[in-house]
Order: structure tokens, then sequence, then C-alpha cells
């Protein structure tokens, strides 16, 4: 099992799409009209600082979030919020500010403040807008994000099922019904090379061109090429991948989120994945019962104070296994979500440490949390499960992967 814990620090700068190294021409073909904006344009940009290694068994703690926040915080404070980055970061003189360039030299800026961590920095997530979003790996591995949105109606069914099969496997969906899609393509770099993957005027109008397919239409109807392939999320997921991967050559995965809390993925190598969002309520207090309440205090903070406090958790469950191209589902959705329910509905409105076997023994950590849901969960969804998310708040994240 591989466990991460990212922490989320905000930062607003300006900047300009342009490497002084082409032309204008070049620039404009590469980054379009953001290209000419001499004085910069502005982005109110998240930063998230994904760690990993092994949590301490006594305080239930892989790395402790506030050092996060402030190291990284100085980093980005000195050269990064509130900059014009082209001009005010010397990383940025020679090399366009994009999504990935800038995650990548947060990466090369904040991973040595870090060399005396056990856990160390394994990657830096950059989120620019909600279309656009990059990651940089410690392995030198750069990945683009593009998203796009597409408002659509089905009836989710298959068209080698019967009525009768269909009713069963997808009850009401059957019925005619709409979503707003999200859909998210990511671009891999293996080559850590600070030029765009492709350029992004060129990505943008193969998106275009997908969305201009399904926006507004009837997906059980007026899509021909969907014509006989079942209408659903995992389906459709599939779909994008195989019209998008001919034009960009580098493409690894789709991800189709039919709602916020419910997506699928589709990968290159023939994977898929299918994720869902629970949210449960709980009080709780860090504590390790062998500390002193000094020791305790200086550990955990405020987040020791002896009556508690609490949050609104939220998990995601993301699980892999067979795609049936019969029924066009990976797994039941009902199943699913009854899984997920099933494990957390023990743990809503109560307090963590006082009320549930879990966290009697053990602080309820982040870390712990995903790491007492993971067995739960992993049996109610016949082992298929791959990742296990935990937002404590929007600022802090807690991961567990089969390794
Ligand atoms: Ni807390």
């Amino acid at each position: 099992m591989l466990l991460t814990v990212s922490k989320r620090v905000d930062f607003s700068a300006s900047r300009r799409l342009f490497s002084p190294r082409l032309s204008l021409q070049e620039n404009r073909s590469l980054f379009g009209q953001e290209s000419t904006a001499r004085h910069g344009t502005g982005r109110n940009y998240v930063a998230w600082f994904v760690f990993s290694g092994q949590p301490d068994a006594t305080t239930g703690m892989l790395i402790n979030i506030s050092e996060i926040k402030e190291r990284a915080g100085s980093v980005i404070d000195r050269g990064y919020d509130h900059r014009f980055l082209n001009e005010d970061n010397p990383a940025f003189s020679s090399v366009a500010p994009t999504s990935e360039n800038i995650a990548r030299q947060l990466l090369a800026d904040v991973a040595p403040l870090f060399r005396d961590n056990a856990a160390q920095l394994t990657a830096v997530h950059l989120r620019e807008t909600p279309e656009r979003s990059a990651t940089a790996y410690a392995s030198g591995t750069t990945e683009a994000n593009y998203w796009f949105e597409f408002s659509a109606a089905r009836r989710t069914r298959s068209p080698r099922l019967s009525d009768a099969e269909n009713q069963n496997l997808f009850g009401v969906s059957v019925h005619e019904h709409g979503h707003n899609y999200r859909a998210r393509l990511t671009l891999k770099n293996e080559h850590a090379s600070p030029e765009p993957l492709a350029a992004n005027m060129r990505i943008i109008s193969v998106l275009d061109s997908v969305r201009k397919q399904l926006d507004h239409k009837n997906l059980s109807r007026d899509v021909e090429a969907l014509r006989d392939r079942p209408t659903t999320t995992e389906s459709l997921a599939r779909f994008l991948l195989e019209c998008c991967r001919a034009e960009l050559s580098t493409l690894a995965r789709v991800r189709l989120h039919e709602r916020d809390d419910f997506f699928a993925e589709a990968w290159g190598d023939g994977r898929m994945l299918l994720g869902m969002r629970e949210s449960f309520s709980a009080a709780h207090r860090l504590q390790v019962a062998s500390f002193s309440s000094e020791q305790n205090v200086e550990l955990f903070g405020k987040c020791n104070n002896p009556r508690g406090h609490g949050h609104r958790y939220l998990t995601e469950a993301t699980i892999t296994g067979e795609y049936d191209r019969a029924t066009g589902a990976l797994f039941s959705f009902d199943q699913m979500r009854k899984a997920i329910d099933d494990a957390l509905n023990p743990w809503r409105d109560k307090h963590l440490d006082l009320e549930t076997p879990e966290f009697g023994s053990r602080p309820s950590t982040g870390e712990n949390i995903v790491r007492a849901l993971w067995p739960k969960l992993d049996a109610a969804l016949q082992q298929q499960l791959v990742r296990l998310r935990l937002w404590e708040t929007d600022n802090n994240r807690f991961t567990l992967r089969r390794s």
C-alpha cells in the first residue's frame, strides 16, 4: 500500500504564456491569444504538495501537515504569490510559465526543503483554472490536464441487452434524463521537456470538435457514432479516449464525470476505473495516549482540544475491473453506493475516538482513517479497490493506493 498526504496552498499571480526562444508567430500558434499579453494576465492558482512515505506508528502521521504549509508557503511567498512570474521569478525568464512548468518548478523548489524528512515530496499538482491543470512527478514525468464540459440527455441502456435486462441493470436510469458532464484528458510527457506537449491551441480544437458531437444532444438517439454502444458513463469515457487518441498521441487517459460524485476513467493501456465520492460528518480529537498533555499540544496544536472538534469528511473510492462489453458497465452503481454507505454509516455523527472501535487506541489522523476504511471497503467491493482518498478539509487530503 502506498500512502500519500497532500496539502493545498493557494496563490495568485500574473503570467504571459510566451517563450522568448520562439518567434511571435510561433508563440501565437503554440499559446494563442494569451501570448500577446505583454503585461501578463492573471490566475488564481491552487497547488497541491503530495508527500509519500510510512506513517509513524505512534502519532499516526506521515508528516506534520502544518510543516508543509510553512515550508512550501514560504517558497510561494518569495517567488510566486502576487508576482508577475515571467519577470519576478528567474525560473520563468526563459521558459514559458505553463501549468506544467510551474508545477515542475515548485517541485524543484520545495523538494530540497524536506530532504531531512521521513516523508518525501513526490508530486506537485497545479490547477490554474477549472479547465487546465498539471502534475509534475519526482520521477520526471509531467502530466497536462484539459477539462471540458458538455450537457446531454440519455437513456442508460445497452443495445446488446433486452428491455428487461436493461431495466434490471440500470433501474430508473433507463428513462430519459440528462447530465452536465465534465471530461478530463490527461496528456503525459515522460521526458520532462519544458516545451508544451503539443500546441495548446491544437488540443483545444480537438476538444472543441469532440464537444460539438455531444453537447446538447440526446446520446441515445442523435449521435451516429454511439448508435451501437451502451450509453453508460464507462462506455462514453472509452468513446472519448478513442476519439481523441487518434489526434493526441500522448493522451494517457480520459476521466468522465457524470456528476461531481461519480466518474469513469478509460486508460490508454486498456484499464478502466470507476470512482465514487461520499461525505460523512464526525467529531474527533488528535491525541496520543502515551504522550503528556504538553507533548500532545506541541504535536497536534488546536486539533488536541480536549472537548474535540470535527469535520465534514469527503471520501473517494476508486475501483478497477473488467469492462463488460455487453452491459457497458464495470461494476454495479447501486452495489458500489451500498458498499460505501455500509462502510461509512457506523462513523456518521460519531466522535471517532470515543464512539468507534477503530480509533480507541490509535489517533484518528487522516492517515489512520483511510487505513481503517480501506479493508472494510475493499472487502465489500470484491477486492477491486485501487485508490481511496479522504479530504479532511478542502486543504488536507490523504490517499491510499494499492501498490
Ligand atoms: Ni481534525
